[in-house]
């Protein structure tokens, strides 16, 4: 599985700009392994807010975050990443740390309810407006099914047309894979 390499180098991202007592931010909650990740990092003093569609989802998140013991630093919205800024409190804008998204359908769940691309991009641009300088928000992006090349396209255009002096903005991908492999970009908000 080509994924688990991506994903992995994602958190190592994330991990550097995300220190305990931090603040971040789940955009895709899906079965809840990114938002437990995030949940170790920032620590008891820390909090994450997810964003899902979907009730299964978040049920299936809010199980793995309290077996882990994680649950009371997470506050877990059924709402789009479209509308992250109002679904997060007014006083984290440019103090967070790290926004995640992973794109796609939920896996083992409905394949029916993906993420698309007018959303994404709009969460795209309120996840990096709430970053702190020196944040970090990584996305994988699978382009293997059909909504997911629009929106692959889409999200890249906007990634690449992004102002140098004010954001990072970094591609990872295979060069050895066939069969449209996921692709990881990475933004760091510049200090200024
Ligand atoms: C690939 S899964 C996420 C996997 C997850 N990060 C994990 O660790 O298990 C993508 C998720 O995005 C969710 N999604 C789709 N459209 C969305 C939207 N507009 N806002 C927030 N979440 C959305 C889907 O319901 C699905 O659960």
């Amino acid at each position: 599985m080509v994924i688990a390499p991506l994903l992995r180098y994602a958190r190592e991202l994330l991990s550097i700009a995300l220190s305990p007592g931090d603040v971040a931010v789940d955009a895709t909650v899906g079965n809840g392994h990114d938002t437990l990740f995030l949940a170790e990092r920032v620590g008891p003093t820390g909090r994450v807010i997810g964003f899902d569609v979907q009730e299964m989802a978040l049920e299936r998140a809010r199980e793995r975050l309290a077996d882990a013991g994680v649950l009371e630093r997470v506050e877990l919205r059924q709402m789009s990443h479209a509308l992250m800024s109002d679904g997060v409190p007014e006083d984290w804008r440019g103090r967070v740390k790290a926004v995640m998204f992973n794109l796609g359908y939920l896996p083992g769940g409905d394949r029916a309810v993906v993420t698309e691309s007018a959303s994404t991009l709009a969460a795209l641009q309120a996840g990096l407006d709430l970053l702190a300088p020196g944040g970090v928000m990584t996305v994988m992006i699978y382009s293997g099914h059909q909504a997911g090349k629009a929106e692959s396209s889409a999200v890249l255009a906007w990634a690449e047309s992004l102002e140098q002096t004010k954001v990072h903005v970094l591609l990872h991908r295979f060069l050895n894979q066939k069969n449209d492999p996921p692709v990881l970009l990475a933004l760091e908000k510049r200090e200024f």
